[in-house]
């Protein structure tokens, strides 16, 4: 079975650090988001992984390229046009799929669930499409689906008045009429080809459609405070391990600590990953914090933030708390003699200062 995992769209929420790096790439402690659904798809023996997006092709090849010599995956690259919706995308797609049977999943979902047995279930009920159910509070931000005695009688995109409270997850099984019905729809009123007037398509048009309801966790990470939460939750789970050297440093909590890194004269208190070479000098590091490689920080005190690789953070007063900092950042304190802020800022930057 292959698997398309879907890639593209703005990020818009996530500007501007999504304007240089994918949403799907951005790491949660210290793993972008993508290579936890590549592991969940490799736990299910599927190693046959279509990457859609609609931009930078070369960055995604980057990334992937380090993974591919851990697994034995065969990635495809897949080109959409422009972010006009998942049903579009999966149009994109066809050359890739082919006429079989396919698990597609949206690139800035998390969660912890066993693919295996819902595909296992989807192969064996021989039904055209299943999809993954999920309780939640504020259904009207995501699909519905109406269901009705174990049957799927409705499927809605984000409704205004949602008739229950089951969230389409970005998990879907398909067989090849999904394309056909891709093709039957029109756009929404927000302009895109949504797969779930898609998937209500199959419904009217007697085929069949099926569902489980997620049990374990699911997150559909879109802005910077979802990324965050996921970011605290995936470091609660972290395992000590330390490659790098620590000299005169108090350390509390569990600790990642990459190897040619080193802390000095500091205070750590875990959960925190910290990549490799990586310098931290005179500093505090709080719990829910992952700094990437080669990041440079020293005389500062940072907690509940994710750090890319390359950044350098020094002589900052008051503590960085809940940020996000792109790759190659340089934050500093002003050496001038007069009290000033000064910036140099990306498209939508967002900056709080004390
Ligand atoms: O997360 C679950 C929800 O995902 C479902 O409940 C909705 O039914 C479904 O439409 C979708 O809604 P979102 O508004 O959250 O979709 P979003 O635009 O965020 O796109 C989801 C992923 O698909 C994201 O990784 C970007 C990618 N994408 C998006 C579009 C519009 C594409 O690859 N191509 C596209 O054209």
């Amino acid at each position: 079975m292959k698997a398309l995992i879907l890639c593209g769209g703005m990020g818009s929420r996530l500007w501007p650090v999504t304007l240089s790096i994918q949403k799907q790439l951005i790491p949660i402690a210290n793993k972008p988001i993508l290579f936890y659904i590549i592991d969940s798809l490799v736990e299910a023996n599927i190693v046959d992984i279509g990457i859609l997006s609609n931009q930078k092709e070369e960055i995604f090849n980057r990334a992937l390229s380090f993974y591919e010599k851990r697994e034995k995956i065969k990635y495809t690259y897949i080109d959409q046009d422009k972010p006009i919706g998942l049903a579009n995308a999966v149009v994109s797609a066809r050359g890739f799929i082919g006429d079989e049977k396919f698990i597609m999943i949206l690139g800035d979902n998390i969660y912890q669930f066993s693919l295996k047995k819902f595909l296992d279930k989807f192969n064996s009920e021989k039904v055209n499409c299943s999809i993954l159910l999920k309780e939640v509070e504020n259904p009207s931000q995501f699909g519905v689906a109406d269901v009705l005695n174990g049957k799927i009688v409705d499927l809605v995109e984000k409704p205004k008045n949602p008739p229950t409270n089951l969230a389409i997850t970005g998990i879907y099984a398909f067989d090849s009429n999904i394309f056909k019905a891709c093709e039957n729809i029109k756009p929404s009123w927000r302009g895109e080809y949504e797969i779930t007037d898609a998937i209500k398509w199959l419904l009217d048009n007697n085929y069949s459609v099926t569902y489980d309801i997620l049990e374990g966790e699911w997150k559909d990470l879109g802005g910077p405070e979802d990324i965050l939460k996921e970011n605290m939750n995936k470091l609660i789970d972290i395992e000590n391990n330390v490659s790098g050297e620590i000299i005169s440093t108090n350390i509390t909590g569990k600790i990642v600590l990459g190897k040619d890194s080193k802390i000095i004269n500091s205070i750590i208190r875990g959960p925190v990953s910290i990549g490799d070479g990586v310098m931290i000098q005179n500093s505090y590091i709080g719990p829910y914090t992952s700094l990437g490689n080669n990041v440079s920080i020293s005389n500062c005190q940072i907690e509940n933030s994710i750090i890319l690789d390359e950044s350098n953070i020094s002589n900052i007063d008051s503590i960085i708390d809940s940020s996000i900092v792109e790759k190659g950042s340089v934050i500093k304190k002003s050496t001038q003699l007069r009290k000033v802020n000064s910036f140099l800022l990306a498209k939508n930057s967002l900056v709080i200062v004390d």
